[in-house]
């Protein structure tokens, strides 16, 4: 089969100055794809900022045949998130697939979570996401085309200890994807999301010697491939890390139907509702309502 090429897409990859990001860069740019390389250029926990992260990470494209622009804003303000875009329409015209990768860590035991701890995770994981897409997604509705993949986490989607903050704003990244993906169908606009593990900067202290299995770069074909025209989902979750992949999804169990629903009946079948046996995957709120519906006996 012929290789899965991006030529003629232009693709904005935030935070791509180094780690995950900058390893998506080079696959996309090698594949064809036009790239602006985000990056602020702060330290793991946000703080300061260098533009010579993003320059060089084009460079770098460059040099090895791609082509790519620098774009040094934050993602962490709507003025930061249309520049980006300003970036890609003024270098090549247009955006067909954003990937939201910027991250910062801010780790803390949630009894010690303070503001300062809290408020900047949010912003950049989260806001930031809304900050870069809503710009993008203006122009994707107008051409009937586009790409969304949002970096997430297991720190949200399974909990990470000292991770309120972090973990939070990766599972409400869940919720922006599922609900872009329903949004974006009618214009072919196509929104999923990765759930990496990789030895970034980020996380080489915290994986130790494990680190040496997952490398950055094997996470980088799962996020093409959801940025590719030829990806056929949307609103998915997908785990990945040193050649792993797999699918997370949210299931719904069984449960019960008790219209005379008491505070003990809740007792005595609470581990009915829990059964995982015969769950059902819901794929947009009507499934669950339809569940629902069938009690009832309405047609
Ligand atoms: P990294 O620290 O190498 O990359 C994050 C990049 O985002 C940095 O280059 C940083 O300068 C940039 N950045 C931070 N704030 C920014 C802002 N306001 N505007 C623009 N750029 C900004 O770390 P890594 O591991 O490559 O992280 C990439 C993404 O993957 C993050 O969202 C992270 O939370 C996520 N992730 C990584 C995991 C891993 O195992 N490495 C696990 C789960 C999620």
């Amino acid at each position: 089969m012929a290789d899965i090429g991006f030529d003629g897409k232009v693709a904005i990859i935030t935070g791509a100055g180094g780690g995950l990001g900058f390893e998506h860069a080079k696959l996309l740019a090698s594949r064809g794809a036009q790239i602006v390389i985000n990056d602020l250029g702060g330290s793991v926990s946000g703080e300061g900022g260098d533009e010579s992260a993003a320059e060089a990470a084009a460079r770098q494209i460059e040099e090895l045949g791609g082509v790519a622009v620098a774009n040094h804003d934050s993602v962490a303000t709507p003025e930061g998130g249309e520049s980006i875009v300003n970036t890609a329409i003024e270098a090549f015209g247009r955006v067909d697939i954003v990937i939201n990768n910027a991250g910062i860590l801010r780790d803390k035991a949630f009894h010690n979570m303070t503001p300062d701890l809290v408020d900047p995770v949010i912003d950049v994981h989260l806001r930031g996401a809304f900050n870069v897409t809503r710009p993008a997604w203006i122009k994707m509705r107008e051409q009937g085309y586009g790409r969304v993949v949002n970096t997430a986490s297991t720190a949200g989607i399974i909990g990470n200890f000292g991770q309120a903050n972090y973990g939070a704003a990766k599972m409400g990244l869940v919720g922006f994807t599922r609900v872009l993906a329903q949004e974006g169908a009618r214009s072919n606009i196509k929104a999923n999301a990765i759930a990496p593990i990789a030895k970034t900067r980020m996380t080489e202290d915290l994986l130790g010697p494990m680190g040496d299995n997952l490398a950055p770069e094997l996470i980088s074909p799962v996020v093409a491939w959801l940025a590719h025209d030829d990806c056929p989902v949307t609103g998915e979750i997908y785990s990945c890390g040193g050649g792993m992949v797999a699918r997370f999804f949210i299931g719904l169990t069984t449960g019960i139907y008790d219209p005379e629903l008491t505070l003990e009946g809740m007792r005595d079948q609470f581990d009915t509702i829990r059964d995982e046996d015969g769950y059902m995957v819901p794929a947009e709120t009507a499934d669950e309502l339809r569940k629902l519906l069938a009690y009832f006996k309405v047609d």
